[in-house]
């Protein structure tokens, strides 16, 4: 939730009376105001492309969602990878990712769910499972792969 603050005096005085003003008051008052980027995503899953604007002082996943378009997510705390992309330009900051190794992070890949936006930034969801196929496949994919319960062995 945002708040303005209204100096007193200049709104006594009718030197505040538009929006504007008012934007110009909260910037006043705070000394800054949220940068906003603009965010172009390509959703490979369902073939759609969207632009949006995102404030740099919150997280894009929920900055999208507020604005109606939903992507893919399950945890919301940067666990799972559900929700990751890959940030084909631009710059992402994101601390919280735990669930991404530095690997995969040096190779461009970001979660929405705890990522904010750094500048103008063009991305696109990632395959399904793409992200945990690439960190976690290896240990999967080792030995054979026999059927049957393990007593069954001769
Ligand atoms: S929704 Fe799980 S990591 Fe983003």
């Amino acid at each position: 939730m945002a708040f303005v603050y209204i100096n007193a005096k200049k709104f006594l005085k009718g030197e505040i009376e538009n929006p504007e003003s008012l934007q110009n008051a909260s910037q006043e008052y705070h000394g800054t105001m949220s940068n906003y980027y603009t965010i172009r995503i390509k959703n490979r899953q369902t073939g759609t492309f969207h632009t949006v604007r995102v404030p740099e002082d919150e997280y894009i996943l929920h900055s999208l969602e507020a604005q109606g378009l939903e992507l893919p997510f399950s945890c919301r705390n940067g666990a799972c990878t559900t929700c990751a992309v890959r940030v084909l330009s631009g710059e992402v900051y994101q601390p919280e990712a735990m669930g991404l190794s530095p690997e995969l992070r040096q190779q461009g890949y970001a979660l929405l769910c705890v990522s904010y936006a750094r500048s103008d930034m063009l991305v696109e969801t990632q395959d399904e499972d793409e992200v945990y196929e690439l960190q976690f496949g290896r240990y999967f994919a080792k030995g054979r792969v026999r059927f049957g319960l393990p007593l069954d062995e001769d």
